[in-house]
């Protein structure tokens, strides 16, 4: 059971850090491969919460091989403090590497984010504004400054330097900020390149030793494929490639190491930040699913918008990603919502519907999703640790999904614990072959 991929199914913040967390026990290594501390993925580990943005989501193992892969953009800074944290925590974190090619977030990238949000006005994405997108258009346009960079002083100012030239117009509001002298900028980075040293290293060779040894690869993704900004709701979409096959890119192995593609999607829907939503619940309902979900974002603290599990958006993801199973999370939020609705399909203006997710972009913006209704329940489902032990509509609201989607269900989250999941055959399956 080589290569394992673990991916957003729906606008991220599905739950992948704790499937990671739970898979990281068996994994010989838990690899990154995209995005930056846009992301927030949350671990609850004995009552305790444990909140990441770069650290690969495997950290809590002791010594367990966690790699920041070449294809995530790091923003030092954040790195260093998320190093110190867990150092505080008394995390043994001496399996972490960082892919000396992965790219690096400067202080003219938030900058820049902030300054593009506030330019588009009414029509802004809603990024995180931690300089996610300027990084990648640095790093696509060739301008980018890596992590290697940061351990040769001369390397580091020249590249800063070429890397700010062209942006001199934009920047200008920003002239006196301290932050963008060049010489203190280069100082910050270089002595933050001297904290991160004894952790960069050659990522992709790690992954291949232990995959040719048959151990264990994990591959964590952030963000979700419908942020993904080949597959995405484009323009509304983060920067980077959150679905599996940017897995391959991101880390450095082919793509037949890859054995299995787990989706996790919620057991409704959320996004954050703007863009189409077709199965959004502006209401009461809404409201309390977020209560309930407490879906607030882990990197911006910002509410959560919320809706009906749309599963044409969902056989999407399925078919782009190539999922081999699903893990459904945060089916307790659901209890006593009776009856439940599902979107089909998506019905447009002037009685059009789509079966399949539409890919362009008018047409999307006013899809609304055709919804079936389905029996809910009542009963407090924390504590089943089976399927079997699932009230029967929570059983048949879960063979809907996987019917409709031709996956199997492969874990169900019934609370945000590490113990409060259930693992189906084939998940178990999966862990007994890799242990
Ligand atoms: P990620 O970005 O995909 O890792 O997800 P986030 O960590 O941003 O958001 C998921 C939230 O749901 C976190 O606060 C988790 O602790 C929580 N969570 C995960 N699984 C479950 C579940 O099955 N039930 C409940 N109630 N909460 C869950
Ligand atoms: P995890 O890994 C949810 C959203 C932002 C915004 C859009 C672009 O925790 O699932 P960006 O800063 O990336 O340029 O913002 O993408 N976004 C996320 N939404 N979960 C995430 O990560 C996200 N990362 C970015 O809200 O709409
Ligand atoms: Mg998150």
């Amino acid at each position: 059971m080589p290569g394992l991929v673990v991916v957003g199914a729906q606008w991220g913040d599905e739950g992948k850090g704790k499937v990671v967390d739970l898979l990281a026990e068996q994994a010989d290594l838990v690899v990154r491969f995209q995005g930056g501390n846009n992301a927030g993925h949350t671990i609850v580990r004995d009552g305790e919460v444990y909140k990441f943005h770069l650290v690969p989501s495997g950290i809590l193992y002791p010594g367990k091989l966690c790699a920041i892969g070449n294809g995530v953009v790091v923003d030092p800074k954040v790195l260093t403090s998320e190093i110190d944290d867990l150092r505080r925590r008394r995390i043994d974190i001496s399996g972490l590497r960082i892919s000396a090619n992965s790219h690096l977030i400067m202080p003219y990238h938030r900058l820049l984010d902030q300054a593009g949000e506030a330019k588009l006005g009414k029509l802004q994405i809603g990024t995180t504004r931690r300089g996610i997108g300027p990084c990648y258009s640095d790093k696509a346009a060739r301008l980018g400054i890596r992590m290697q960079d940061l351990l040769d002083e001369k390397i580091l100012r020249k590249k800063i330097y070429a890397a700010m030239e062209p942006k001199r117009l934009t920047l200008r509001p920003f002239a006196k900020d301290p932050e963008l002298d060049l010489h203190t900028m280069t100082e910050e980075y270089r002595i933050l390149g001297h904290r991160l040293e004894p952790y960069i290293a050659d990522t992709a060779p790690i992954a291949w030793r232990i995959l040719d040894e048959g151990g264990l690869v994990v591959f964590e993704g952030a963000q979700g494929t419908m942020l993904d900004i080949d597959h995405g709701t484009y323009p509304f979409v983060t920067s980077s490639n959150p679905v599996a096959g940017s897995a391959c890119v991101g880390a450095g192995v082919g793509p037949r190491s890859i054995d299995e593609v787990w989706g996790v999607a919620k057991a409704y829907a959320t996004r954050v930040g703007a863009g189409p939503f077709p199965t959004e619940l502006d209401d009461e309902l809404g409201e309390a699913i977020r209560g309930v979900g407490g879906e607030f974002g882990t990197t911006t603290g910002r509410a959560r918008r919320t809706g009906w599990l749309d599963l044409v958006a969902l056989r999407y993801a399925t078919r782009v990603n190539g999922l081999t199973g699903l893990v459904v999370t945060k089916l307790d939020v659901l209890t006593g919502i009776d009856p439940l609705h599902v979107a089909v399909r998506y019905l447009g203006p002037e009685g059009a519907t789509f079966e399949e997710f539409p890919y362009h972009q008018s047409i999307l913006h006013k899809a609304r999703g055709d919804l079936i209704e389905l029996p809910g329940w009542h009963e407090n489902i924390s504590g089943c640790r089976s399927i079997d032990e699932l009230p029967r509509n929570a059983q048949s609201y879960l063979e809907y999904i996987s019917d409709f989607l031709g996956i199997p269900i492969l874990m169900v989250g019934v609370g945000p614990g590490r113990d409060e999941m259930i693992w189906t055959r084939a998940a178990e399956r999966v862990r007994a072959a890799a242990a």
